[in-house]
Parts: structure tokens; sequence; C-alpha cells
């Protein structure tokens, strides 16, 4: 695990675009996953500027999200669908062919995991694995539970999870209490992950997660596992790892 501390969020945000575009520079038709939530926005946004410059291209990348949550219509301002759009999608050049989010309406949940998880395979699983990561130390919104979620499935939102995104709603009853998760087993399958980071409130799930035990309570850190992940996180996230574990950017 190679892990960056950079001082604030617009430097994590830089610095994580930067290793985005390479991936895409040295594979244009890269197969990305990727995360919504606050802490990946200020990256899209860098990418679109690169994307602007003639830097990078998403011609002929492929992209599949995390997650989406059940019976938000996808025009609706809090889904996923909504927010990729807006924060990526819209200002690039990516295909509207190319992108996949998990679709919280379809009426047969059990086959359409199924073929979410067929979906990645058939292109060659995915290059770039982009991930956020909880207080509880969520990826996707793969919850702390007893076991790690392999396969792509439809999963319950822990109350620390519906507090923590009631920020974008009206009021917390509106949130929904269900989504679609690429399991834990679907994201380890990625040859490359980045995984970003910013704040305090994040300190302690960094901190289990690269040296606690592997422990489905503590769902990111089996990454521990990975062989190539790379953390781009703000100083505020690292507080309570040893200097001598990072580079500083
Ligand atoms: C979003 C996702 C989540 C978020 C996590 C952190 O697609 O999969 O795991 O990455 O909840 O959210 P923020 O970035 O809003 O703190």
């Amino acid at each position: 695990m190679v892990i960056y501390v950079c001082d604030d969020y617009g430097k994590m945000s830089e610095v994580a675009a930067n290793q985005f575009a390479a991936h895409l520079i040295l594979k244009p038709n890269s197969v990305v996953g990727l995360a919504t939530g606050s802490t990946p926005e200020g990256m899209y946004s860098e990418l679109i500027e690169k994307y602007k410059k003639g830097e990078i291209s998403f011609k002929n990348v492929v992209s599949f999200n995390l997650d989406e949550y059940i019976d938000l219509p996808k025009e609706n301002e809090n889904s996923y669908y909504t927010f990729m759009h807006e924060k990526l999608f819209d200002h690039v050049d990516i295909k509207a062919e190319n992108i996949n989010i998990p679709d919280g309406n379809v009426k047969d949940f059990e086959k359409y995991v199924k073929e979410y998880e067929s979906k990645i395979e058939s292109v060659g699983g995915i290059d770039l694995q982009i991930l956020g990561i909880g207080k509880n130390a969520h990826i996707g919104f793969n919850e702390p539970d007893k076991v790690f979620l392999k396969k792509t499935s439809v999963v319950d939102l822990t109350q620390s999870t519906i507090d923590a995104n009631s920020r974008f709603f009206d009021s917390i009853d509106e949130v929904p209490k269900k989504a679609i998760s690429m399991g834990t087993g679907s994201i380890f399958k990625a040859k490359n992950i980045l995984l970003l980071a910013s704040g305090k409130s994040k300190a302690e799930a960094i901190n289990n997660m690269i040296n606690g035990e592997i422990d489905p309570q503590i769902p990111a850190s089996i990454l521990q596992l990975h062989s190539n992940v790379v953390l781009v996180i703000d100083k505020e996230a690292a507080e309570l790892l040893d200097e001598d574990t990072y580079i500083r950017v």
C-alpha cells in the first residue's frame, strides 16, 4: 500500500486526479470503477479540467459505479446517477453506452445484481477502482458485518451511514435505507485501487483500515491484502498514522 499525504482537500484532489489521468494515458480504454460522495468531487473537477485541456479523454473508457440507492428515482437530485452526470459525465467525452450505474429501481434485483457483476467480468474486470471510505470504514456500501460481502448485492444501510448521508436530504426520513452495492469481493478484484479520504472524521477509519485486524467489522481492512492500493489522503485523515509509513506530497 502506498500512502500519499497531502496538505488539504485541494491538493488531495489534484494528486488523485494525476493518478487517475496516468491510468487513462497508459490505457485509454481503461475500465474504471467510480465512487460518489463528497470526497471524489474535487478529483472529478480536476479531471474535467484535464479533459478540457486535451490531456485526457474518456472516449474509450468504460465505467462502473460502486453503488446506488434503492427506490430513489434516477432523476432525483440525490441519486448517484444524477451525481455522476453532474460532477463528471456531462462534462467529458465518455459514451453513454459505456456508463454503468446500478439501477435502484429494477423489479428483479436478484437477477440484476448478477448481471451487473457479469458485465464487469465481460469487459475484463476493473483496471482502476476509485474508493472513498465511510466513518465506519465502509467501502461502497459494504457496511461492518460478520462476513465480507462477496458480490454485488442489495444491502441495508447502517444508521451511521443514513445519518452521514442525511446532509444531502431535506429530512432524515427521506434517506433511502437500502442500496445496491458492489461487494467487497467485487471491489477486491480490481487490478488497481485508489482510495481517497479527507478530514479528521475519517482518521480513525483510515488508521483501522491500515493498522487494524483484517475484519469484516472494518470492511476496508481487506485492502491490506490487495497488492495495488494507493491511498491519497489529507493530513487530517492521516493524523493517527506514523509519519514514516507515508509519503508527504
Ligand atoms: C459512494 C460510496 C461510499 C462513500 C463513503 C464516503 O459511492 O461508495 O462508500 O465513498 O460513504 O462518502 P463521503 O466521500 O461523502 O465522505
